[in-house]
């Protein structure tokens, strides 16, 4: 079964546009990455400033090496010199898939 690996980004107040903005020009390197399956960008609507950056993998082996690769990197290059980040701390969630449904 497939790997989850969720990136959390604190987002400061007033930062929520510039990184939405960031992640809509994202590289894109990481959907042609081996064994990657899925991603999804995840807004909080619970009065939260969590964004959940949702990446779902073939095996944990795959998600290693993305994290290692230069593909990473170029996802991550975005960061416009001088400027604030758009976040302010990360922490990543890991999980095993154990069952899966989609909608017929
Ligand atoms: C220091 C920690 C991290 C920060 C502050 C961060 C922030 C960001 C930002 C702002 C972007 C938008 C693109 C850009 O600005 O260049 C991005 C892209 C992305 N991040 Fe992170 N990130 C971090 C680590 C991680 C980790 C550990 C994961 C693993 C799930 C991850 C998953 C992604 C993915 C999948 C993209 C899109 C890359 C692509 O399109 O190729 N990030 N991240």
């Amino acid at each position: 079964m497939s790997v989850v690996r969720i990136n959390v980004l604190e987002v400061p107040e007033g930062m929520a546009e510039v990184l939405e903005e960031r992640f809509s020009k994202r590289a894109g390197e990481v959907d042609r990455t081996p064994g990657f399956e899925a991603f999804e960008l995840l807004r909080p609507t619970d009065g939260s400033n969590r964004y959940f950056v949702y990446t779902r993998w073939t095996d944990e082996a795959s998600f290693d090496a993305w994290m290692e690769s230069r593909q990473f990197q170029q996802g991550h290059a975005q960061q416009p010199e001088g400027q604030r980040p758009a976040a302010t701390g990360n922490e990543l969630l890991a999980f095993d898939v154990v069952l899966r449904s989609e909608a017929e």
